[in-house]
C-alpha cells in the first residue's frame, strides 16, 4: 500500500518519523533511569545535569522532526485509516456519555483516537514539566551542580517529569500499535464511519 511521506523501518505502516520517535522514547528510559541512579546513588550531579541536558535536547529534536512530519510530510491519519480501529464506532455507555452528550460529538470515536487523547495529555504535560524542571535547574542550583536550597522541589518535580515521561512512553506504543502494526490491514470494522 502506498502512503504519502517516507516509510518507516520497523515493519509497519508508520513513517519514519513515527518509528524515529518510538525508538527514541524506549531508548530514552533506561537513560533516565541511570541519570536519577547517578544522582540518588552516586552523588554524580554534574554528570546528572549533563546527561539531562542530552536527554532534553535529543527529546526537543525528536518532537521538532515529528511535527515536522506528521504535519507536512507523512502525516499518520492515512497511515491509520485501514486498521479497524479507526473508524467510529458504538460503544458502552461509559463513552457515549463522556463523548457524545458531555462533548457533544455525533459518535464515539474509534479506539485510535481514545489513545491518542489519553497519550496526548501525558505527551503535553511531559513536555511542559521537562522545561520547567530544567530550566528551573539551571536557574537554581549551583555551578558545579550542588544540593541547595532547590533540592526538595527539583527531587519532587524531577520525579513527576521521570514517572510522566514513562507513561508518555507506554501511552506513545500503545498509540502506534493499535493502528500501525500491520502492513497490510484490511479495515474490517463495524463502525459507524469516520469522524
Ligand atoms: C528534566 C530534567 C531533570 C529531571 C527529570 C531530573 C530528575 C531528578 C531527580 C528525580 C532527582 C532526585 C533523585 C533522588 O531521588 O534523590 C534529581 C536530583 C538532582 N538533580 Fe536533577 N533532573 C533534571 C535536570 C537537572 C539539571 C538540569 C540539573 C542541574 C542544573 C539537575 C541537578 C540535580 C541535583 C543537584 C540533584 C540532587 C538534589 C538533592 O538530592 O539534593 N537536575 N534530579
Amino acid at each position: 500500500m502506498d502512503f504519502p511521506g517516507i516509510d518507516g523501518f520497523l515493519g509497519t505502516r508508520a513513517s519514519l518519523a513515527l518509528d524515529l520517535v518510538l525508538v527514541a522514547m524506549v531508548a530514552i528510559l533506561p537513560v533516565l533511569a541511570w541519570s536519577i541512579w547517578l544522582v540518588k546513588r552516586r552523588r554524580r550531579y554534574e554528570l546528572h545535569k549533563k546527561v539531562q541536558l542530552a536527554l532534553a535536547l535529543a527529546l526537543a529534536a525528536a518532537i521538532t522532526l515529528f511535527e515536522i512530519d506528521v504535519r507536512l510530510v507523512s502525516g499518520w491519519r492515512e497511515r491509520a485509516m485501514p486498521s479497524p480501529y479507526y473508524a467510529a464506532t458504538t460503544a458502552g455507555p461509559l463513552w457515549t456519555l463522556l463523548c457524545c452528550d458531555l462533548l457533544g460529538m455525533q459518535a464515539v470515536p474509534g479506539w485510535v483516537f481514545r489513545v491518542l487523547a489519553v497519550h496526548l495529555v501525558f505527551a503535553v504535560s511531559t513536555t511542559a514539566l521537562w522545561i520547567v524542571v530544567t530550566v528551573r535547574a539551571l536557574r537554581r542550583f549551583p555551578i558545579p551542580p550542588q544540593p541547595g536550597p532547590h533540592s526538595l522541589s527539583h527531587r519532587l518535580w524531577g520525579q513527576l517529569a521521570a514517572w510522566d515521561m514513562l507513561a508518555t512512553a507506554i501511552t506513545g506504543g500503545v498509540f502506534y500499535w493499535v493502528p500501525l502494526r500491520q502492513l497490510n490491514e484490511i479495515s474490517h470494522s463495524k463502525g459507524v464511519g469516520r469522524l
